[in-house]
């Protein structure tokens, strides 16, 4: 170590210091036995672990971790695995989705914060990758990403069931009366029978199979089951690639582009990913200071078919996806449509990656002249009803609602729906349109995964299985339903959403991509104005749901915190004592 010579590592302006500085760095690391050349200019990766128990979906990232690490010692660069927040799908409440934001702070924070010089980021359930993302895209070291996996197939007497998709399906035939209770508990354990993430294209597997896509982990990452060794391998071999990328100096916005990131919205609709993803993936472009706008995910995704026969929008499970041949199968199927020469972290072209990838069966990846179905990607509506835009996801809706004209069924929120919805005297059939407000990023708030509501138990009875329904929320990524979501500005925010009234007629035409409320402009503005006047306070005064309501972007911006978007870069000048 030399005081003279300009450090050559960001790690080192903590660690090559002859100072009381380094001494203090130095020497309380050296409590967990880390001998003196660790500290000697060597690569320290950061592993910014998701880990938790209350995030099942990430429950094996804590030995996962360690096979990093092996990777890491072997390329001659010393890693340091650190806790960030971990968010559960599942468990949280009101939604996971209010804290992404929270997550992605803790995460830029803690990688600009410490002495390393890349970043491992371990992640895997819907929000944990996108906030690890987001917060690495605005620090910007080399950054590479492996992924939690997904659950084994589910099974339940004999057939698979898929995460989420079966279990919108088993509730709803419980309230038909088709399906008895104990069935509905007993499916449970079959359905969550090993570790891993939703083994269905829900907004987890969406995720690792986008970021596989946009170069920034090793091939099969997105597909690779949880429990496979091959995963632990794989694990291995990215912990050995961050040191070369550290020691190349290739950094997270050298992979993630403009270019990688159409890459991202071609698979997705190859794959019939989540609608989640384009969320995550405006808000990880406003963090890369890139320019990708809501049009683009309609624009780059009209020509592309559903090609992958997955559940919600197909038949098969996330088993099948990675035996079937995986992302790097898709992509050689799809590989006119994309950007061939977009960089990756393996240090070869997206194209090369490819060239050598087979499909072992085409029943799972279907041929793009065999499709799942024509219409794939998103559906980018607009319209006086959604002046910012809102989305549908054509292929989990059923083709003859994808142009519909209706009468509105309104719920003015979450719990006005819940104590109306089974009613005898609610006044619905199934060619009116359920619209739900209350729902956006400052109204619930989150934005939480409900806008694909249930049906009134009247009509399951009567064997309908899906309307149309418009709501400012999300919905999960194992979700299905002809459902117009992420309607922008949300009515918390005085969007035209929030003065529809029951008995309005909506008219929805998907190839014009329109989306209108059938009143005249006049009216309009005068229920606005009246809205306006009687705007509801916030009832969030304190907290970080004070900052969040305050703050937050609507969906057409991906939601991120206004003051988060861009990037502070890596550099801290100012030491610590
Ligand atoms: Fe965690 Fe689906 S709930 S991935
Ligand atoms: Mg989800």
């Amino acid at each position: 170590m030399s005081d003279n010579k300009k450090p050559k590592r960001r790690s080192q302006l903590s660690y090559g210091k002859l100072d009381k500085d380094g001494f203090i760095h130095r020497s309380w690391m050296k409590a967990q036995g880390y001998p003196d050349h660790c500290f000697d200019g060597r690569p320290i990766i950061g592993l910014c672990n998701t880990w938790s128990e209350i995030t099942p979906c990430n429950s094996g990232l804590r030995e996962l971790a360690e096979y990093v690490k092996r990777g890491i010692w072997e390329a001659g660069g010393v890693p340091l695995e650190f806790p960030v927040t971990s968010l559960g799908e599942t468990q949280m409440r009101p939604t996971a989705m209010l804290f992404r934001n929270l997550l992605a702070m803790d995460v830029e924070e803690s990688i600009r914060g410490n002495p390393i010089d890349g970043v491992v980021l371990l992640g895997g359930c819907d929000k944990t990758t996108p906030g690890q993302l987001m917060g690495a895209a605005s620090v910007n070291l080399p950054t590479i990403v492996v992924s939690s996996g997904a659950m084994l197939n589910g099974k339940f007497r004999g057939r698979d069931i898929g995460s989420g998709t079966d279990v919108w399906k088993f509730s709803e035939a419980v309230r038909a009366g088709e399906m008895p209770v104990e069935d509905f508990i007993a499916a449970e354990s079959g359905m969550s029978r090993s570790r891993g993430v939703c083994m269905t294209m829900g907004t987890a597997s969406t995720v690792s199979n986008l970021v596989e896509a946009m170069g920034l982990c090793l091939p099969y990452n997105g597909s690779l089951p949880a429990v496979d060794a091959r995963r632990q391998a794989l694990a291995h071999m990215s912990g050995r690639e961050i040191v070369r990328l550290v020691e190349e100096d290739i950094r997270i916005r050298d992979i993630v582009t403009k270019e990688s990131l159409i890459n991202a919205i071609k698979v997705n609709a190859a794959v019939g990913g989540s609608t989640n993803s384009v969320m995550h993936l405006l808000a990880i472009a406003g963090r890369l200071e890139v320019e990708l706008e809501l049009e683009d995910f309609d624009r780059y995704s009209r020509d592309l078919p559903l090609i992958v026969d997955l559940m919600p929008s197909g038949r098969f499970l996330m088993e099948d996806y990675h035996y079937a041949g995986g992302l790097p199968a898709v992509m050689k199927k799809i590989a006119p449509h994309l950007e061939l020469g977009a960089t990756t972290v393996s240090g070869v072209t997206l194209g090369e990656q490819i060239e050598s990838a087979e499909c072992y069966n085409d029943e799972v990846i279907r041929d793009l002249d065999n499709p799942v179905r024509d219409n794939s990607g998103i559906w980018v509506l607009r319209g006086n009803l959604c002046p910012q835009g809102a989305i549908i996801k054509p292929n989990a809706a059923s083709p003859e609602l994808l142009k519909h004209t209706g009468r509105a069924v309104v719920f003015e929120s979450i719990e006005d729906y819940h104590a109306r919805k089974d009613l005898p005297e609610l006044d619905i059939d199934e060619s009116c349109i359920m619209v739900l407000k209350g729902c956006g990023p400052k109204g619930y708030p989150g934005m939480p995964e409900v806008g694909n509501m249930a049906l009134p138990k009247k009509l399951l009875e009567k064997g309908v299985k899906d309307m149309l329904r418009i709501s400012d929320a999300r919905m999960s990524g194992t979700a299905f339903g002809s459902v117009i979501l992420h309607v922008a500005p949300e009515s918390h925010a005085g969007g035209p959403l929030a003065v529809v009234r029951d008995g309005d007629l909506i008219e929805f035409d998907g190839e014009a991509r329109s989306l209108n409320l059938k009143i005249s402009d006049e009216e309009l503005q005068a229920r606005l104005t009246e809205w306006l006047n009687n705007k509801p306070e916030s009832p969030y005064h304190r907290g970080y749901a004070k900052l969040y309501v305050e703050t937050v972007l609507q969906a057409d911006q991906g939601a991120d915190l206004d003051f988060l978007v861009g990037g502070s870069g890596d550099e801290v000048s100012r030491e610590s004592h």
